[in-house]
């Protein structure tokens, strides 16, 4: 209910002040700076299915932009241009407008929706108990957040799409790999184009806490994006990006909002990114446009990163194959097949790379995969048995947390297939110290871990 929803303070509100104010001024002078600095007009402004003619999208922007802390206090309830959904009514967005009234008999109004049980919830159960906790999508009662509260979380339709893609992008086995060089490096990089009112920011950032992520969108989006985040996460650092000037390699650690003209100066910069992620936008921008963020996608992760996108094909619409552009920049493509999600309605999931990425995920990805170094004279140690379900392994360096589940393992005649099946399910996990791995046993939840088995 819109009163269970966590009421906001001064400092989260002159946060989001700062951010409103910084995109105010980069719309209002944004043609001006693109046609001063003989930027690409056709990639920078919006285009595709953003042009803004009659967008009922702008309607909300600017309510959101000009309103009071109320109207702030209720942002999700405006947000239904990027997933579709309107959480006001709990319904399909089509052919509805983004703002309405919402008046003190909402709650009374929601009570009677809610009775009624709701397709999402039982989508959202079936697909979050194939996902380790650490990746469940858990959005905060802030700002109208509303849905039915199942097992602790606020469920609604968007808790369940952005849940989808945190299935996917875990059964890739890119969740796994990037913790591993999370722990190995202290630091990882997110990239994430198109990316909405913030929802898979908060959830890779709550499982990857030493990520820096940047979200490169248009910054009429982003006002959505950095008011969101900077209230869900007041503990971060969070810079919104005006000019080309301002555009540096990702800030460790915090959220960087790239308004989508000034993606050219973050890859002129020289910037890395271990994980570019795109869902369901690609598909609404010009070929161009996809053309131009696929050759600068490649620099950006040049050998040592991975794009992940999940786009439809849009032809039928006027709009294009993403698809069919990507391929021009990037020499290897590995589509991800989902055990828990159908990727008929949202698009076919891909990975693309500068380097192969046959054979399994984990070991592709990291150039020195742990379980590789075990050689034959290494001999497993057992330093703690059932956490939670788990064992926990030291050989040759490397600490296991290994569910019991999996019976016996002999780590001399395991294939890197049966390794990486077990890490994808949540049932391995390999790390370089002992508290890591007890780390990961300790978050697991026993039911889980049977269930998996
Ligand atoms: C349908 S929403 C998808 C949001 C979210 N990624 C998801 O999976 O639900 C499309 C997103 O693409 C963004 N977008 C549209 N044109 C863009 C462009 N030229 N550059 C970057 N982002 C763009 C929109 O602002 C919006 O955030």
């Amino acid at each position: 209910m819109l009163a269970d929803n966590r009421a906001l303070g001064h400092v989260e509100f002159a946060s989001v002040r700062q951010h409103k104010d910084a995109i105010r001024r980069v719309v209002t002078s944004r043609e001006a700076h693109v046609r001063q600095h003989g930027l690409d007009l056709e990639f920078s402004l919006p285009g595709g299915n953003w042009t803004p003619d009659a967008h009922d999208f702008l309607v909300a922007y600017r309510h959101l932009l000009d309103g009071d802390s109320e109207i702030t206090s209720r942002l999700r309830l405006y947000a239904q241009a990027f997933s579709g959904h309107q959480l006001l009514t709990m319904s399909p967005g089509c052919g509805k407008q983004s703002v309405n009234e919402i008046d003190e008999y909402y709650d009374d109004r929601l009570r009677e929706i809610l009775r009624v049980p709701s397709e999402w919830v039982a989508r959202w159960r079936a697909i979050v108990a194939q996902c380790p906790d650490r990746f469940r999508f858990r959005p905060q009662p802030i700002l109208g957040e509303v849905g039915w509260l199942v097992d602790g979380v606020i469920v609604n339709h968007d808790t369940y799409a952005y849940q989808e893609r945190l299935n996917l992008l875990h059964e890739s086995g890119l969740l796994t790999w990037l913790e591993r060089r999370e722990q190995r490096t202290g630091q990882v990089r997110i990239l994430e184009i198109g990316g909405g009112y913030g929802a898979l920011a908060a959830a890779l950032k709550r499982a990857f806490p030493l990520s820096s992520y940047t979200i490169c969108d248009l910054p009429e989006s982003l006002l959505f994006s950095g008011c969101y985040l900077r209230v869900a996460r007041p503990d971060c650092a969070h810079l919104t990006y005006e000019t080309a000037q301002d555009v540096v390699a990702p800030q460790p650690f915090g959220f960087q909002y790239l308004p989508n003209f000034l993606f050219p100066a973050l890859v002129g910069a020289g910037a890395t990114y271990d994980l570019v992620v795109n869902t369901l936008s690609f598909s609404e921008m010009t070929a161009h446009q996809v053309r131009t963020y696929g050759e600068g996608i490649s620099s950006l992760i040049g050998q040592g990163g991975v794009l992940f996108e999940q786009n439809q094909d849009n032809r039928h619409m006027g709009l294009c194959y993403c698809k069919d552009h990507l391929a021009e920049s990037f020499p290897h493509r590995r589509t991800v097949r989902s055990r828990t999600v159908r990727q008929v309605e949202n698009g076919i999931t891909d990975l693309w790379s500068n380097f192969a990425l046959d054979g399994t995920l984990g070991a592709q990805l990291d150039p020195t995969p742990a379980v590789d170094r075990i050689s034959t004279g290494d001999r497993p140690l057992l330093r703690k048995q059932d956490v939670k379900g788990f064992n926990i392994v030291e050989i040759g360096g490397n600490f296991f947390a290994l569910a019991q589940s999996i019976g016996p393992v002999d780590f001399h005649q395991t294939s890197e297939r049966e390794w990486n099946e077990w890490i994808v399910a949540g049932r391995c996990f390999v790390g370089s110290s002992f508290e890591a791995a007890m780390a990961f046993a300790s978050s697991q939840r026993k039911a889980g871990v049977e269930q998996a088995a």
